[in-house]
Formats: structure tokens, C-alpha cells, sequence
């Protein structure tokens, strides 16, 4: 969602700093932009809806600056236009703001009654004018910034520029990450590293309650009673080419692609000394139940682990969506581990589940892809999935290093409680083992799913069907198709349809399902009669080299259930892209979606 750069030097323009750090964070998905910057000596604030792009076109080329906030705006509080966008400005304050102040009606209420007044919808010109409030009041930055952070709920990550303080940069976070990036005679803050690893790979993480002061030669970071704390430095090892497209037209293909290796490479070090490696994971013996916590993709990647866990280990595993985990009784023990997914380790609902855990002293683990995000910090054992960065919004590469992960640790939980033999579990490490030999036929089969995309693209309707792990797994690939090409696609249990959703079915209307657990097909095979007696048309992806000439079939390699998961899904991914490809949508950034939902 929202991105946040900031630049302070004292000897380059800020400007291309701001700029570039802003389009490095368009793919988490913005609607409006803006920056704000000194110029002769005053702030210069330049917005607009729309493309970062169009803000870079708005600004006059001859300008430059030493000190400069930018920000990509997600709606939240009213429509995606140039006022409500960022930067604000109250008095003699300047800010740009990435998260939700709650209480902003009070806020705006009390303000109102000293005479503010807001030209914008927004909750951030509320808490800027909170900022230039007490910065009146006290006329001290510390007592400004301590009594914002007391009187606001909600979460920030926040820039300040101060009118008459404009050697320094100030930044204040709760819940909202923000890193400080450090390079020699320039400092930069930003929403997340990856938008500033052009310039450093050097930086400092704020936590919450946490503010700093950030100019040209130092950086002091404080808690909220003012103490001077002393930081960890870190570095972050990215290959910048994880962040370009190379020769794909979009990131989404390149990412698929990338699952040659991003696999293996997330397993790779519980399985290369066989057995003994899987010994490194956690030992799960010692739990009576497992719960598992995601939103959207990853929802779907826990209820593959819920299958593995369950018919494979004898375990119970519930998996719960995120938003709705905090409002219901979640019969939380010391006896339950709840595991967290999250590529982005960011997302506010996820958080907010984790927190409720924390609360109450239980178990909690993560698997999370983005190093050094909230969710890592918060849990109390975080595994990472090594896929690297995920640019575009629908979650692909992410999503087959969550499963694999996921499967590598039920592998070793059946070890542990003697579900699983060594010599099952030795073949499911060598299958691992030859991922590539086996995934890279279905991502090279771009003919079939082509011509596939051709038949459906005009469709406005799509069905998506199975039954066990295939209906997990077709939830996945519904949610696929419908993010990036905007084709309503739902998925249902086969056994299902005709309890209702059958009705829906009439000539041409596609349905793509996948049968791939033998005791389980046949009764897969007869749910799609039925809609093929109904005229539908049939696409499925099967491993039994089933022949039938009234479907389309896609074939994929005969293995155990571990492995499967992430075969079965490059179809419905490369089907997806294909259609969306033909549709013209913006595949990477679909419209009103963002690569990390950072608001409930
Ligand atoms: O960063 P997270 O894994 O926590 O994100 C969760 C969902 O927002 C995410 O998976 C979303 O559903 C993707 N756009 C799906 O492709």
C-alpha cells in the first residue's frame, strides 16, 4: 500500500533519490503521489492522483533540493486526488504518512475548536495539524513528537519537515515499518529498503514508539521518553536484479519462472544432509494442535499445510483468515502453536492476530519471506521462505515457497511422531531434490495454456473445481485469475455444485478443475459430467493420464501429495497470466490492489 521516501544530503540533489524510491515502491499499489521539497527556502509541495510518472512530469526540471519527503497514497480516507494526496502541510509542518490514525475525528474535533481547519479528507492532515499544535505549544521537537505519539491510536510511519528546523529530517513509527538507510553525506528514510537499495544496503530499523532526528551527517534515534538509543546497523544482501524485469514483459512471468529455483532453495537447507537436516525445524511433537493464520494467498498456502498436517500426520490444523481471527473465539492454549504466513511479513490483519496471540502468552511461528518485516520481529521462531522479491501484487513465486516450506516441516513433524517412515520421507526429499527436472516442463507448456486463455478471455464467469488438496488448490487458482485479468472466478468443492452453485452453469461457461488424488477422481470425473451434460466447458489438470475428448486435459507428473501442490499450481498460474495477458490488464498492478494490505 502506501510508500514513503525521504532524503536529506549535503552535497546531491534529493530529488532522483525521492523519485526512484517511489517508483521502487509502486508495486505495492498507490493511487496518488506527491513530494514535497525545499526550494528557496521554502517548502515546495508538488502532488497528483495517478503515476508517480505524472508527479515526476509536474515537477520543474531545473529544480533541486537537499531535503525532501515523497509519498505513493492508497486511499483510505477519501477519493485518490491531489488534495487528499501527500505531502500535508499545517502551519509549519510537513509530513507524509503511511498508516491510519483511528481517532482522528476526536482529534480533528479538539483541533476544531482551536481553529484548524482541513482543506483535505484525510487522517493525515488531522495529525499534521496535531504535530503543528503541539509544536506551537511546546516549541520543542521532543515534547512535539512525545505528546503526538501519547495522543494518537492507530499506526504511522511519518516524515516531518519543520519549517524553521530545515537541516534535519524527522521521523516517528508505530506499526508502519520504516528503515533509516545511511550513505556518506546522505541519509534516507523510506517505507521499506528495497526502494532506496540503489543508493545503500546500509540501514537502521525503527520500532514502535520509536522517532529520529535524520540530517546530512547523523542520525539519532529515541524512544518516547526521550532516552538515546543505540541501534543495530544493518545490511541487507538483495541482487538488485531481483528488483528489474530482465527480458519478461511483466515481473508476474518472470516470478513464475523464477520457480525453476526459488523452491529448492527455500528446502534446500532442511533436506541437503537427508534426514538430518529436517531435524533443524522445530519440533512439533510437543503441541496438541496446530493453528495457522494467513489473508489471500497465504490463507490458501495454510490450508494445503491443514491437509498434509491432518491426513498425512494425524495432527489437527485449523487455518483461520486473518481479518476474521480477532472476532471469534480462537480456543487459544499453550498446547497450540499458531503459525503466521506472510510474504510481505507486513500485513496489518496478520499482525493484529499475531498480537492477539502474543497477548496471551501462546506458541507462535512464521513463515515469512521479507526479511526483517513486523512479523519476523514479532513471532517467536520465524522460518523464511526464500523466493526473494516478489514485485507484482498476485503472489505466485511466494505462495509455491510457503507450500514447500510448509511440507518440509509436516515432513519432519511425521518423522518426529512416527507417521511418516524414513524411507517415505527420504523419497519426498529426493523429489524436492529434482523440482526443477519436474516443473520445468508445465512452465515451459505456454502453447496449451495460450490456447486455453483464447477460449476463456471473453468469459465473465469461471469455475473452478476439486475435491481434498485440489480444492485447496483451486482456491489458489481462482484467486489468481480473478486479481490480475478482473474475470469473476470462484472456486468450489466438486461435491458441492450440485447443491447449488450448479445452477449457474449453462453453455460455454468454463470450468477448470483438477483431479489429482486417485481415491478421489473418479467422483471428481462424475461432478464434471454433470456439468458437461449442462454445456460447460471442461479444462482439466490430472495426473493419471485420463483420457477423455470432450476436455481439455493438462498433465502433470505422477508424485507424493508434498510436491504436488506446487506442480498442480503453475497451470493455474501461466492460465491466469495468459488470460489477463489477452485482456490488456495491468498484470502487475491490478487495479484497486496493493502488494501489502498494511491497513485492516
Ligand atoms: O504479504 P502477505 O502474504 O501477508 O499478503 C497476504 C495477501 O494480501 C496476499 O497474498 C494477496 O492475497 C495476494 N495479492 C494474492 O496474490
Amino acid at each position: 500500500m502506501c510508500g514513503i521516501v525521504g532524503a536529506v544530503s549535503k552535497n546531491r540533489n534529493i530529488l532522483p533519490i525521492l523519485i526512484t524510491g517511489l517508483k521502487n515502491l509502486e508495486y505495492r499499489g498507490y493511487d496518488s503521489a506527491g513530494v514535497a521539497y525545499l526550494k528557496n527556502n521554502k517548502i515546495n509541495i508538488v502532488k497528483t492522483s495517478g503515476k508517480v510518472s505524472k508527479l515526476e512530469n509536474k515537477l520543474n526540471k531545473s529544480d533541486e533540493s537537499n531535503i525532501g519527503i515523497a509519498h505513493t497514497r492508497w486511499a483510505t480516507h477519501g477519493k485518490a486526488n491531489s488534495v487528499n494526496a501527500h505531502p500535508h502541510r499545517v502551519n509549519h509542518i510537513t509530513i507524509v504518512h503511511n498508516g491510519i490514525i483511528e481517532n482522528f475525528k476526536e482529534i480533528k474535533d479538539m483541533l476544531e475548536k482551536e481553529n484548524y481547519s482541513f482543506k483535505s479528507s484525510t487522517d493525515t492532515e488531522v495529525g499534521c495539524a496535531l504535530l503543528n499544535y503541539y509544536y506551537e505549544k511546546f516549541n520543542d521537537v521532543d515534547k512535539t513528537i512525545k505528546a503526538f505519539m501519547n495522543k494518537v491510536i492507530g499506526s504511522y510511519a511519518i516524515l516531518m519537515i519543520i519549517d524553521n528546523d530545515l537541516d534535519n529530517l524527522y521521523v516517528m513509527k508505530k506499526e508502519s515499518p520504516l528503515v533509516i538507510g545511511i550513505t556518506d553525506k546522505t541519509n534516507i528514510v523510506a517505507s521499506d529498503i528495497r526502494a532506496i537499495l540503489k543508493y545503500t544496503n546500509k540501514y537502521y530499523i525503527l520500532d514502535d514508539f520509536e522517532y529520529a532526528r535524520v540530517n546530512a551527517n547523523e542520525v539519532v534515534i529515541k524512544s518516547v521518553k526521550g532516552d538515546i538509543l543505540n541501534k543495530e546497523l544493518h545490511t541487507i544482501d538483495i541482487k538488485d536484479s531481483d528488483n528489474y524485469k530482465g527480458h519478461y514483459k511483466h515481473y508476474m512471468l518472470k516470478e513464475i519462472m523464477e520457480q525453476k529455483t526459488t523452491i529448492l532453495k527455500t528446502v534446500l537447507p532442511f533436506i541437503k544432509e537427508g534426514l538430518d537436516s529436517l531435524k533443524t525445524l522445530p519440533d512439533l511433537t510437543k503441541y496438541k494442535e496446530i493453528t495457522i493464520v494467513g489473508c489471500g494467498t497465504a490463507y490458501h498456502a495454510g490450508l494445503v499445510a491443514k491437509y498434509l498436517f491432518e491426513e498425512v500426520t494425524n495432527t489437527r490444523c485449523n487455518v483461520y483468515l486473518a481479518s476474521e481471527f480477532r472476532y471469534q473465539n480462537n480456543f487459544l492454549s499453550k498446547d497450540t502453536l499458531t503459525i503466521f504466513i506472510s510474504q510481505s511479513g507486513e500485513t496489518a490483519d496478520t499482525i493484529a492476530a499475531l498480537k492477539l496471540v502474543k497477548s496471551k502468552n501462546c506458541p507462535t511461528l512464521g513463515i515469512i519471506n521479507v526479511e526483517d518485516s513486523t512479523i519476523s520481529y514479532l513471532v517467536d521462531t520465524c522460518l523464511y521462505t526464500k523466493a526473494g522479491s516478489e514485485i507484482a501484487v498476485a503472489s505466485t513465486k511466494a505462495y509455491t515457497a510457503q507450500v514447500a516450506l510448509l511440507s518440509i516441516l509436516v515432513l519432519s513433524h511425521g518423522l518426529r511422531n512416527k507417521t511418516i517412515s524414513r524411507d517415505r520421507a527420504l523419497e519426498v526429499i529426493d523429489e524436492f531434490k529434482s523440482i526443477e527436472k519436474l516443473i520445468t516442463p508445465l512452465l515451459n507448456d505456454k502453447d496449451t495454456y495460450l490456447s486455453i486463455a483464447k477460449n476463456i478471455y471473453k468469459e465473465e464467469d469461471f469455475f473452478y473445481i476439486g475435491r481434498g488438496l485440489d480444492y485447496y488448490l483451486s482456491m489458489e487458482g481462482a484467486l489468481k485469475l480473478k486479481e490480475i485479468s478482473y474475470i469473476h472466478s470462484e472456486s468450489y468443492s466438486a461435491g458441492e455444485l450440485k447443491h447449488g452453485t450448479i445452477s449457474l452453469i449453462k453453455k460455454n461457461t468454463p470450468v477448470l478443475a483438477s483431479a489429482t488424488n486417485s481415491c478421489l477422481n473418479p467422483k471428481t470425473i462424475s461432478n464434471l459430467k454433470e456439468v458437461l451434460a449442462r454445456g460447460a466447458d471442461i479444462y482439466l489438470i490430472c495426473n493419471d493420464n485420463y483420457k477423455d475428448d470432450t476436455f481439455t486435459i493438462i498433465n502433470i507428473p505422477r508424485t507424493s501429495e508434498f510436491i504436488k501442490t506446487v506442480l498442480v499450481i503453475i497451470p493455474y498460474q501461466l492460465i491466469a497470466y495468459y488470460t489477463a495477458t489477452l485482456r490488456g490488464t495491468d498484470i502487475d498492478k491490478p487495479k484497486n490492489l496493493a502488494k501489502s494490505v498494511t491497513v485492516e
